[in-house]
């Protein structure tokens, strides 16, 4: 077996897995979640998300990913056969490359929108676009959504779009230590700044409109930090929290697992398991929470604010944080430091989804890196161009529903049972804590066989109930935009198969069980 990357330190390590975690998930969809879902009242619901399918399922991908590590995988196909050997464990895996790679497609495209805004704040460019409508008109343009007076084309999407996969390539050819942990050493500390800076500013603002007293920061803090137990009986809420936590900790993904396997075999899972959590919460709840909530809550009031995240996890971020910006002193700037915190958390998280695929053609074919990264992200550029030009028919947010939500979920239940009754608690427990300083408290052995899987299922089962039927009859899409629709599923299907087939011929050279996983 040939030598393993690794990361080159603890420090790098941890950068590099907040990185995977922080993302645009942090700042533009957490927000969005959050006063979609009543603030306060999806905060309840949040934490014991966090608590019962957060933190066991990032120990749980921690646990199998340093498995896999030792015995050479860097993916969770490789990894899930390690630990369950039989020929659907592959597959299972394979729900591990899928959902990174599919994902990847649109997140690289919509980080390359927040370079594209820190441009265009910077140099002025939607500057006297004081309005919420008037800023959507510009959005829109952008995407390619309407030719209007702002863009007469996509080119400047492409553009952005280009440089933001290009770099992504730069990152990835430099591989693990020297790629991904560079970028990560640099970009986090700079991102805790900005976001830092950005608090401090929006913390500030006292009641901007004198004609709306109750416009106001400590109404934006109460609006998320005031428990409201009110919607605790709504499944809805519960299902939006339980989606957000999966987002936000790139679990369910198989991601932890792929960054996790370039780690010393005696390093301490249990601790960067909630280390990663715990830096990832920071920034999503402290930095996410405060600034655009509370901005949006001091320029627009409670109710503006419910309504502008009516509008979808843009909204937010790309029409009320530009016009909040235009009203400040210095806005051009803080605008566009703003837009940079949004593309240095989004670069990081990029890479990392792009990493597993990269790892199954490195391992699988023993081919170089460079020849992997060109592979996969040539595919992905190729794959992307229907999600840049059918965005205004929603294809983009098809591949978004199915993957980047009810997929997670469908890849959290397979493992988290996989894990506690096929490999066995026992052993898995076992194998947790194998280095670990930090103790795991055993209630959370209870919670990884039963809680988080009957909480996993639950959620399953609601939605193939409540939600899915309509989904797939496609109720409410609009005449011309049903082709698009389906053609983003076809491509989902197309994908799905055709990693199944990558990794059923890859792993006929999987040579390292049965036997004992753990040794
Ligand atoms: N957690 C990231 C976010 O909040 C998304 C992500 C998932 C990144 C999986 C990498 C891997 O946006």
């Amino acid at each position: 077996m040939s030598k393993r990357q690794r990361w080159a330190t603890k420090t790098g390590l941890i950068l590099a897995l907040a990185g995977n975690a922080i993302g645009l998930g942090n700042f533009l969809r957490f927000p969005v979640q959050a006063a979609q879902n009543g603030g306060g009242a999806f905060m309840i619901p949040y934490f014991f998300a966090l608590l019962l399918i957060g933190i066991p399922l990032m120990w749980v991908e921690c646990t199998i990913g340093r498995m896999g590590g030792k015995h050479g995988h860097g993916h969770s196909a490789g990894m899930l056969y390690l630990i369950w050997n039989h020929p659907a464990a592959k597959y299972v895996g394979a729900l591990g490359l899928f959902i990174p790679f599919t994902i990847a497609l649109y997140y690289i495209y919509i980080t390359s929108w927040t370079l594209a805004f820190s441009a265009f704040s910077l140099a002025g460019s939607y500057e006297g676009l004081s309005s919420r409508a008037a800023m959507g008109a510009f959005l829109d343009g952008f995407q390619g959504k309407a030719v209007n007076e702002h863009f007469g084309s996509l080119a400047a999407a492409y553009g952005a779009y280009l440089v933001t996969l290009g770099f992504a390539v730069f990152v990835l050819l430099g591989g693990i230590a020297h790629g991904i942990e560079r970028l990560a050493k640099t970009a986090i500390p700079l991102l805790f700044l900005i976001g830092a800076l950005l608090v401090v500013r929006v913390l500030t603002f006292g009641t901007p409109d004198p004609a709306e007293p109750d416009w106001n920061v400590s109404n934006g803090l109460g609006f998320v930090w005031n428990p409201d137990f009110s919607s605790l009986g709504d499944a809805s809420v519960w299902m939006a929290a339980a989606g957000q936590i999966f987002f936000t900790l790139s679990i369910g993904w198989g991601i932890i697992h792929t960054y996790v396997s370039y780690l010393q075999e005696n390093d301490d899972v249990a601790l960067v398991g909630m280390s990663t959590v715990g830096v990832n919460e920071f920034a999503e709840v402290v930095l996410g929470g405060t600034i655009a909530l509370t901005a949006a809550v001091a320029f627009f009031g409670i109710q503006g604010t419910e309504m502008i995240a009516k509008g979808g996890a843009f909204d937010l971020g790309f029409q009320a944080m530009p016009v909040i910006f235009q009203r400040i002193p210095l806005g051009q700037l803080l605008g566009s430091l703003w837009f940079l915190l949004l593309f240095f958390s989004g670069i990081t998280s990029a890479v990392a989804m792009c990493q597993p695929m990269v790892a199954l053609l490195q391992e699988g074919w023993n081919i170089t890196r460079n020849r992997a990264v060109a592979l996969v992200t040539g595919a992905m550029f190729v794959l992307v161009q229907p999600v840049i030009l059918f965005h205004a028919y929603g294809f983009l947010d098809e591949l978004d529903y199915w993957v980047g939500a009810v997929a997670l979920v469908v890849f959290a239940l397979f493992e988290v049972v996989i894990f506690g009754w096929i490999f066995g608690l026992d052993k898995g427990w076992t194998e947790l804590n194998k280095g670990a300083k930090i103790r795991p408290p055993a209630l959370f052995r209870p919670v990884i066989k039963y809680v988080t899987p009957a909480f996993l299922a639950v959620i399953l089962g609601w939605w193939l109930i409540d939600e899915v039927p309509d989904k797939i009859r496609m109720v409410g899409v609009a005449e011309e935009a049903k082709p698009y629709v389906i053609g983003a599923r076809l491509m989902i299907v197309g994908l799905l198969a055709g990693i199944c087939l990558l990794v059923g011929r890859v792993s006929r050279n999987w040579d390292d069980h049965p036997g004992d996983p753990t040794t």
